[in-house]
């Protein structure tokens, strides 16, 4: 099994019953199952707050086995993972969960109770020099804190994610987070498949804040970012970063095929007006139906250096232009009411088309609620006791 694979059997073990979480530690060893929820615990915990340095073990258990990973924690560092047998190691305090009950808390669903699924022990031996145990107290007591807020699928808000990561989604010259959590609420839960085009990252910078953003909120999401650029050294568990460029279709496709299909695809990379369309033209037949395919950036539709439209209307070859037909798909019954006139592929799957100040959300489904029939004429209407528009208006006048 490649660790890739575990780490998407280990999600969607989360709400499996246990025999599906006793097969997978069979098949992949509980060594191999432990380093990689080790790594969404490291992914997840906050920044360790505790002055004095202090080791930490979190020990996951199974049957009659036990993997222990010893972590040193301190304020402004990294989290460590210590060697096995690392001589330096003084362990302040053991954490001890199944792994049936790690697997639970990591990719269960969110907010369910966590208590007395763990053994906790604090300062198993009592440290050499008692003039340093205020210290040890305090960081052993800090240390645990931060160990803990990894084991947890808490629901931090998109916000807060947006401005952790450095993501400019939120609180920049972009409010987009409040709509993400809108449409993306029902999503959390489930282990989605993620798609964003642009990565970002300037001056060296590797980039990639959103994509963590989405890690973090989607606890069970499998996320893959888009760019020109090589930026796979931000390959992680749950993140994959692949090149390409997003005005080549037939590129598109082939990664699709081989990562998708997705439940979200996020369109936010060169915003060049010709570009949002192939993008959607390739990537919308993989967005699974009940699934969102979003477009950020609108505002290049009004910028002619994008290929957008000078002025204040926008014209059909921009990417408003683009949501503009997608208004006229959602209705096409109203215009097409024949049934054998053939329907394109939007027109039978755009179910609802949400714009927001330079951000679009396209839902995907089946768009087949019908219509008042094409034979409800004025002489029906009237069989029914309405007035005809025509009467209508007639009474509006003479008043
Ligand atoms: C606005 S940044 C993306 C920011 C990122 N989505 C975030 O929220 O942090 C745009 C990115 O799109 C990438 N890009 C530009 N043209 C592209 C293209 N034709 N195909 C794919 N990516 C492209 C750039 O390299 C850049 O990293």
């Amino acid at each position: 099994m490649t660790p890739d694979s575990i780490v998407e059997r280990l999600v969607l073990c989360g709400t499996a019953p246990d025999y599906e979480i006793a097969l997978l530690a069979k098949e992949a060893g509980l060594q191999r199952l432990t380093g990689a929820l080790v790594d969404e615990v490291l992914f997840r915990c906050e920044q360790p707050v505790n002055t004095t340095p202090v080791d930490i073990a979190l020990e996951v258990t199974h049957e009659q086995e036990l993997r222990r990973t010893v972590l040193r924690m301190a304020a402004g560092e990294p989290i460590r993972v210590l060697d096995a047998g690392d001589p330096t190691a003084v362990v302040r305090r053991r954490f001890r969960f199944s792994l049936t009950d790690l697997v639970r808390r990591l990719y269960g669903p969110l907010q369910q109770p966590h208590s007395r699924d763990f053994t906790d022990v604090f300062l198993p031996e009592r440290p050499a020099d008692l003039t340093e145990l205020p210290q040890i107290l305090q960081a052993t007591h800090q240390a645990g804190g931060t160990l803990l807020s990894g084991c947890t699928s808490d629901a931090p808000g998109l916000g807060a994610l947006s401005v952790a990561y450095g993501s400019d989604k939120w609180a920049s010259f972009h409010w987009y987070t409040q709509h993400y959590e809108h449409h993306f609420a029902r999503y959390r839960d489930r282990p989605v498949r993620i798609l964003e085009i642009g990565i970002g990252g300037y001056a060296g910078d590797l980039g990639g804040p959103s994509l963590k953003m989405w890690k973090r909120y989607f606890h069970r999401g499998l996320v893959f970012g888009l760019d020109l650029f090589d930026k796979s050294a931000l390959n992680q568990p749950r993140l994959t970063a692949l090149t390409g460029d997003q005005g080549d279709a037939a590129g598109l496709r082939e990664l699709a095929e081989r990562y998708g299909p997705f439940d979200i695809v996020i369109d936010d990379g060169s915003h060049e007006n010709e570009h949002v369309r192939i993008s959607f033209d390739a990537l919308f037949p993989y967005v699974r139906p009940g699934g969102l395919y979003v477009i950020e950036d609108l505002q290049t539709a009004y910028w002619p250096r994008f290929g957008g439209t000078a002025g204040a209307e926008t014209a059909p070859d921009t990417s408003v232009g683009l949501i503009k037909r997608l208004l006229d798909d959602l209705h096409h019954a109203e215009y097409e009411p024949k049934p054998d006139t053939p329907r394109t592929a939007t027109q039978e799957q755009v179910i609802g088309v949400h714009t927001y100040h330079n951000i679009a959300f396209i839902e995907k489904g089946v768009n087949g609620e019908s219509s008042i029939p094409a034979w409800m004429d004025d002489e029906a209407w009237k069989a029914l006791g309405a007035i005809t528009p025509e009467e209508g208006r007639e009474l509006g006048a003479s008043r």
